[in-house]
């Protein structure tokens, strides 16, 4: 499949497929057509065996700054209400495999809301992170409100959120909004050593487990242990869980075939 406004490698590293928003001009504003591209990329990568897990990225200066704002400017209510634009966005969040989002310069508004969707998040030490939708008038349309303060607690977002105010990668880091902050230049190689990482354990078992982190971020404690234990159970119905405790009780690597 071609893309005008993404690139994708779905053997970018062995196992690990990568997703580079590409509007350079534009500080890779969200448009329609870029997260319709994105929706089917994922949908397509989620199907291949031979990807185990999925980066995001986009170039130096910009992961993405928002929505398209040219694109919304003149819609009303009604307008959005049709367009429907954030449910493309749900594909994002319904990916069997592990996103990491591999940010470099501005993670704005819905820029942020897709790094937050993704699992996981590296950046370069001079990214910088924030909702500035306030600023123009609206609010967070596509998980700002909820996922930011799910993550950072509510006194941070709603500084982030009422007063548009950027985060520096080093205050996201230490607010648990991100993974890792790493020299600009290795932001990328520093996610492609993360993906390997996970690219290494048993398809399976990270599918399940995924699932199961992300109803805990989503649900309340008694439902999340529930949906927790019967995934837990899941993992034995594997050729992989049997491989795993073989080669730690024969002291030897295990080979995961995601069976
Ligand atoms: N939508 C459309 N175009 C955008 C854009 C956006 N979100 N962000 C940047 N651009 C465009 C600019 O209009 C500009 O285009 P022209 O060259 O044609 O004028 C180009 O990208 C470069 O941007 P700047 O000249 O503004 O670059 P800068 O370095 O001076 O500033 C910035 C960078 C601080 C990120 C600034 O561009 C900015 O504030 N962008 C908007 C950020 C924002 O408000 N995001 C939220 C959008 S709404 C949203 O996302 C809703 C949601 O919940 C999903």
């Amino acid at each position: 499949m071609t893309y005008e406004f993404i690139l994708v490698e779905p053997q970018y590293q062995p196992m690990i497929a990568l997703i580079r928003l590409n509007r350079p001009k534009e500080l890779n504003a969200l448009n329609l057509q870029l997260m319709q591209e994105l929706k089917n990329a994922l949908l397509e990568l989620d199907k291949d065996d031979a990807v185990r897990c999925i980066i995001i990225t986009g170039n130096e200066r910009a992961f993405a700054a928002g929505a398209d704002i040219k694109q919304m400017e003149n819609h009303t209510a009604i307008d959005m209400l049709k367009i429907d634009q954030f449910s493309t966005w749900d594909q994002i969040r319904k990916t069997s495999k592990p996103i990491i989002a591999a940010v470099s310069g501005f993670a704005l508004g819905g820029g942020c809301e897709l790094c937050m969707t993704c699992d996981m998040i590296v950046a370069g030490e001079s990214a910088k992170f924030g909702q500035p939708e306030i600023k123009i008038g609206i609010m967070p349309g596509a998980g700002g409100t909820q996922r930011l303060t799910r993550a950072v607690g509510k006194a941070l977002a709603m500084e982030m959120v009422l007063t548009g105010r950027f985060i520096t990668a080093d205050e996201a880091l230490s607010a648990g909004l991100i993974n890792k902050v790493v020299p600009d230049e290795v932001y990328l190689d520093e996610a492609v050593k993360l993906a390997k990482e996970i690219s290494q354990q048993s398809p399976v078992a990270v599918r399940l487990a995924k699932e199961s982190v992300l109803k805990a971020f989503e649900s309340g404690l008694q439902e999340g242990l529930y949906f927790e234990r019967k995934n837990f159970y899941m993992c034995f119905a594997s050729e992989d869980q049997q491989e795993g405790m073989q080669a730690f009780i024969e002291k030897r690597a295990p080979k995961f075939k995601g069976k």
